[in-house]
């Protein structure tokens, strides 16, 4: 799927003319949203916006019935929500694709974009390569970890007691980094992680949802900030990444996320070509995608 992103952004291709793709999003969102449309429009399809207030899952309407009446309207649909197990069901009773525009467990679309991005920085074999995430056990750093192990890196993470990635997400990381030859390294010292390491990524503190817990983890994270200290310790013209909306002052320093080795603006572009990527693969037309 990577190797089909890279394609697409060196080629756009109109392989999906008259197709639509709908966005199912009950949280708020700038890079998802739009990179998904823009995708669309270079591949020649178009996609229909749904808003927080429009859509009520489970609340204004059944999420099987919102899921079966879309599926009459549209080839695919992109479903940004809370629990995992909402978009799970959603899917169940779809018929059609659907994909995870990020839950409070995962969000596999910013992971590829962000693989997409160091393939481009670092060469196209990632393994041996190193990559550590400081910060929360969230849905960022769950895809990203789960990604880059199965790609062969040498996958580091520092998180706070008691912030660490679910166990169910630590087994499946661990098991893929065996496949791939990668390695898999958890820790509380962010120092330990960032040793060396030539991609440091870090996420908020506090993500959408979590906003009553702001204060406790403004606390627990305190020792966690991407900062020029914790660079400093990393190996020479070490890459930073973020995935944004970052809370600059909190988990990143504004200096870091403005420095030299920041390729965070990168990454949020590839999100375009990481999803034109998905969308192709899931409409079957990623065996057209010219080179
Ligand atoms: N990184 C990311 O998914 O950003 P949005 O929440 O703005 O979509
Ligand atoms: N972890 C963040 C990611 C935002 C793209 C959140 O879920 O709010």
């Amino acid at each position: 799927m990577l190797d089909v992103a890279a394609a697409l952004k060196r080629r756009p291709q109109r392989l999906l003319e008259g197709r639509q793709l709908a966005l199912v999003f009950e949280k708020p969102s700038l890079r998802t949203r739009v990179s998904f449309q823009v995708a669309m429009r270079h591949l020649g399809g178009e996609t229909i916006y749904l808003a927080p207030q429009e859509v009520g899952l489970g609340e204004r309407e059944a999420i099987k019935d919102v899921s079966r009446v879309l599926a009459r309207y549209v080839d695919i649909v992109a479903v940004r929500t809370y629990g995992q197990s909402i978009v799970e069901e959603y899917a169940q009773y779809s018929g059609i694709p659907v994909i995870n525009a990020l839950t409070n467990e995962e969000h596999p679309c910013q992971a590829l974009a962000d693989l997409l991005t160091v393939r481009e920085k670092l060469g196209d074999d990632l393994r041996g390569k190193s990559l550590a995430f400081i910060g929360d056990g969230n849905n960022v750093s769950a895809s990203l970890v789960v990604t880059a192990a199965s790609l062969g890196m040498d996958v580091r993470m520092a998180a706070p007691k008691g912030y660490m990635l679910p166990e169910e997400t630590v087994s499946e990381a661990a098991a893929r980094a065996e496949a791939s030859g990668g390695t898999l390294t958890l820790v509380t010292d962010p120092a330990e992680a960032v040793a060396g390491a030539q991609v440091l990524y870090t996420d908020v503190w506090t993500s959408m949802g979590q906003e009553r817990e702001a204060e406790r983890r403004r606390i627990d994270f305190a020792g966690y900030q991407l900062n020029r200290e914790l660079v400093a310790q990393a190996g020479p013209g070490a890459l930073i990444m973020h995935d944004l909306p970052a809370h600059r002052g909190e988990e990143i320093t504004d200096e870091v996320l403005e420095s030299e080795g920041s390729i965070i603006f990168d990454q949020a572009e590839n999100r375009v070509w990481a999803q034109a990527a998905a969308v192709a693969f899931l409409l079957g037309v990623a065996g057209q995608v010219q080179s």
